[in-house]
């Protein structure tokens, strides 16, 4: 009867969520929770649809005797994160071990079309041994359609991915052509070869985790965007992250109601920042300043971190800040830090969020290291995001912007739409010293009293070239502004800014220098 049949039904699908009890215990006893514990953790309650539950292995491929589990080790599907809508899929290491198989695969590619179809982000949580081995090379043609699919949806719906377990060989390429990637630590491990073949190649030996650990690929190869201790806090970043970006690329960035920042004066601004153009400080309490209460989500805040990227909220509004950091290799640009940002900027441009770039450069970093490793190559990629944005674009000059780096910290003559500096700005070709030495340079060479000579040389150098007012005059700065006015400068230059549109001229792509 069809009760009858009702009540069959019910109990498989009872059992297919259920899963394995010693799987299960293993999974846990490894330190990791599963597929449905962390969508439970990611997604509002209540809200999860899930699709392809029953799906499995075709019977045809499968030896006599094979297992042909349901699910096939992914749980699939869409929910909600603070009631907007998400699509999402989580490997099930339980099942093959998460491995990808054909199913697997083909049930990834129906969220991601989902996703794509309807311009809602797409959440990927990974925790697999890679291409399920015995399916072949229809394990590989799954991944590839990941892939392709990834590089369909970028810039037009956010794409996240969640490093939980091992994500190796072919399957790290779907995490590296995300927006952003997430990973724990002590379980996450990314690498296109592990240890084994590593030792059996080189002889190299070396561990999952030193290898390929979520510090190494947060620090180190810039891999990881964030790092996270356990997966509750970062399922729960996760959420946050979202709850800051729009559904699409045809959608506004999320906005929260006022916050009153357009008439808040900030007097610490003034102090935080030293007026002795050498000394460090942290650009993170500058941040912390111009944000509304502590909105600010860092992206790569471990790797160059000469560079600090996040997106905040400014009176009510997300944007993306980018700053150099004067406590880190004194905030100069090198090769790391011009990629971080130029991806950033990209990423910001891509999901309509304005960028706020708070300047305060002493150059790029010199030597054969920096330069035989392409740090030009880098740089112009960072110039290119820049000139590229057609998002409300505003610069914020702290304390010194020098030669090169102040073109490419979103100049006025890049592409700002509002340019504002501090009375303490310096922005000249380079610093006075240098510039002195090498425009007296035989003044000096024959000066009775060269120290003295120089000092004046100095003096007046920094005060016809490097005076604040000297390129505000020139129209390259709109305003020179009380630091402790900063926020509200900020906060009003958005407003005016907001509904900025801009119509680039058709072309296939553009060739950026990757
Ligand atoms: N294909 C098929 N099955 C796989 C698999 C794969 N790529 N990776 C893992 N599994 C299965 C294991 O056979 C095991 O099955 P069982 O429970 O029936 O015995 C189960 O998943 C769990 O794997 P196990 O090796 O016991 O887990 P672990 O935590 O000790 O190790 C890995 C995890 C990922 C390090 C290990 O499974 C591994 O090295 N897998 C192969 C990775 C790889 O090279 N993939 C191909 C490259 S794309």
């Amino acid at each position: 009867s069809m009760v009858e049949l009702n009540g069959e039904r019910q109990s498989l699908r009872e059992r297919i969520v259920a899963g394995a009890p010693a799987a299960i215990e293993r999974q846990h006893a490894l330190g990791k929770r599963t597929a449905r514990e962390r969508l439970d953790l990611l997604l509002d309650e209540n809200s999860f649809t899930e699709v392809d539950l029953y799906r499995r292995r075709g019977a045809t491929g499968a030896g006599p005797g094979e297992r042909r589990p349901h699910t096939d080790g992914v749980v699939a599907g869409s929910g909600t994160i603070e009631g907007r809508r998400v699509f999402v899929y989580a490997q099930d290491f339980t099942v093959f071990g998460g491995s990808l198989g054909e199913s697997h695969a083909a049930k990834i590619h129906k969220v991601m079309d989902l996703a794509i179809a309807t311009g809602a982000p797409l959440i990927g949580l990974n925790d697999s041994g890679g291409a399920r081995i015995q399916e072949g090379v229809l394990a590989l043609h799954g991944f590839g359609g990941i892939f392709r699919r990834n590089v369909e949806a970028s810039g037009v719906i956010p794409q996240i991915n969640v490093i939980l377990g091992p994500c190796a060989g072919g399957a790290a390429y779907s995490p590296a052509l995300a927006d952003v990637t997430f990973m724990v630590r002590g379980t996450a491990k990314m690498y296109l070869t592990g240890p084994d073949v590593v030792e059996a190649v080189s002889g190299e030996r070396v561990g999952h985790d030193e290898l390929g650990g979520a510090d190494v690929h947060g620090g180190l190869s810039g891999v990881a965007t964030v790092v996270h201790d356990d997966e509750e806090s970062c399922l729960a970043d996760v959420r946050y992250l979202v709850s800051m970006l729009p559904g699409n690329n045809l959608d506004p960035a999320p906005a929260a109601a006022s916050r009153g920042a357009t008439t808040q004066l900030r007097p610490r601004l003034a102090d935080i920042v030293p007026a002795e153009p050498n000394q460090p400080y942290d650009i993170r309490a500058v941040v912390e300043e111009l944000v509304d209460d502590g909105e600010f989500f860092e992206l790569h805040e471990l790797w160059a971190r000469n560079i600090v990227c996040g997106l905040a909220r400014i009176d009510g509004a997300v944007v993306g800040v980018v700053g150099n950091q004067p406590l880190v290799l004194a905030g100069v640009l090198d090769r790391a830090a011009a990629q971080k940002a130029a991806r950033f900027v990209r990423f910001c441009d891509s999901f309509n969020i304005p960028l706020v770039t708070l300047v305060d450069v002493p150059g790029f970093l010199p030597g054969t290291e920096q330069e035989h490793g392409g740090i030009i190559r880098y740089g112009a990629q960072l110039l290119y995001a820049y000139c590229e944005a057609t998002v409300p674009r505003i610069q914020v000059i702290l304390r010194k912007a020098y030669g090169g780096a102040y073109i490419v910290m979103d100049s006025r003559s890049i592409g700002a739409d509002l340019s504002l500096a501090w009375p303490t700005n310096e922005i000249a070709v380079m610093g006075a010293e240098g510039a002195v030495n090498i425009l007296h340079r035989r003044e000096l060479a024959a000066a009775a009293d060269p120290a003295r000579l120089r000092a004046r040389l100095v003096r007046e150098y920094t005060e016809e070239f490097m005076h604040p007012q000297y390129a505000a005059e020139r129209g390259l700065v709109d305003d020179v502004i009380d630091p402790a006015d900063t926020r509200s400068a900020v906060a009003r230059g958005l407003a005016m800014l907001r509904d900025k549109r801009s119509r680039p001229p058709q072309r296939k792509h553009g060739n950026v220098p990757l």
